[in-house]
């Protein structure tokens, strides 16, 4: 079965037709990022302008490269939720337009679970599973019970792990993203120079980024104050020592209390070298097996909607004509 999947929940224009779930046989995106990193940050009605503007020729060429047209096609899947509103509608329109005209089943993608499904794509991975999503907007213990169920076990209570790492780049000066910058930069630094806290939450798998954040810019202000050089590769490799090291202690506590030996990472934050290498020395130690997606599936792609859209098929989910975007979702509500 062939589906093609569509995302427009941020920055990336992609599509892609990928077939029975793990076969990627196509993969386009275009992107924004340089126009956003003017602004330190994605400007959305930018983003939006961007994506009705790339489209349909990026659907077209994720068609063309798989030798297909839309006869081809079994299922058009598209993200519907979370993300920017303005973006994800161009996704959602253009996507039910192209269902309507072509007859094609229209089936929506929470944005969080495709970036689960990346790790499908990438290799054998088969739930149930423990998944740290961490994205840009998102951080997320999530148990994976089978390719539609899902169990938030937890949560950040403020920032995102990524949202964290741009406005520490930022404040470091550091480009847009900052969560690149700052993992380009850190092998530089002393990941030791700087203790960043580790909250104490009464919740037991809970993220909190926020203190880290505000220690990182205090730390700036006073040392520009006094007129001090700041270390930069120094603080950048400290703050992502804090907040990976988080990340790893609360996945090893959910995985250990739960039982759970099959580990995977999903969203742009995978893609952190240190996280990669810290969670594959706690699975080696633990004797747990450890699934990653392949650099190119951590960051928005298509190949993503369009191996969960096939999940989300074989289980019966639809959109119905009325389908709208929603700018948030949880990862473990129903899709209709
Ligand atoms: O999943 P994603 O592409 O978009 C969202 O759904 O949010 O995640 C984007 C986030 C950004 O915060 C970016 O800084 C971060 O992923 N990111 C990284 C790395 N690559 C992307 N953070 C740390 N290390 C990286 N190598
Ligand atoms: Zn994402």
């Amino acid at each position: 079965m062939r589906i093609l999947g569509i995302e427009s929940s941020c920055d990336e224009t992609a599509a892609t037709v990928v077939q029975d779930g793990r076969q990627v046989l196509s993969n386009v995106i275009a992107t924004s990022l340089e126009e956003h990193k003017l602004y330190g940050g994605v400007v959305p009605e930018i983003a939006s302008r961007r994506h009705a503007e790339s489209i349909s020729g990026v659907v077209r060429q994720a068609l063309a490269d798989a030798n297909c047209d839309m006869s081809g096609i079994d299922a058009i899947a598209v993200t519907y939720a979370p993300g920017l509103i303005g973006a994800l509608l161009v996704g959602v329109n253009f996507a039910k337009g192209l269902s309507m005209a072509t007859n094609t089943p229209l089936v929506p993608v929470h944005h969080l679970r495709s970036h689960v499904a990346a790790n499908y794509i990438t290799g054998d991975l088969q739930p149930p599973f423990l998944c740290l999503v961490v994205s840009g907007g998102h951080s997320h213990i999530v148990a994976v019970e089978d390719y539609t169920t899902y169990k938030v076990l937890g949560k950040t209570r403020d920032d995102a792990a990524g949202e964290a790492l741009d406005k520490a780049g930022r404040t470091l000066g550091l480009p847009y993203p900052g969560g690149i910058s700052i993992d380009k930069i850190a092998p530089t630094g002393d990941e030791n120079a700087f203790a960043f806290p580790h909250p104490r939450l009464d919740t037991p798998y809970d993220f909190s980024f926020s203190g880290l954040k505000t220690a990182v810019i205090n730390i700036v202000h006073r040392m520009e104050q006094k007129g001090e050089t700041l270390p930069v590769a120094d603080l950048a490799a400290s703050f992502q020592k804090g907040v990976t090291d988080c990340l790893v202690e609360k996945l090893e506590k959910a995985a250990t209390d739960y039982g759970y030996t099959s580990i995977a990472l999903a969203g742009g934050v995978s893609a952190n070298s240190r996280l990669r290498r810290e969670t594959d020395r706690l699975c080696r130690q633990k004797g747990w097996q450890l699934h990653l997606p392949a650099l190119k599936y951590c960051g928005d792609n298509g190949a993503m909607v369009g191996a969960q859209g096939y999940y989300e098929y074989v289980s019966g989910v639809r959109a119905q004509p009325d389908l709208n975007a929603y700018a948030t979702m949880p990862i473990d509500r129903p899709t209709f």
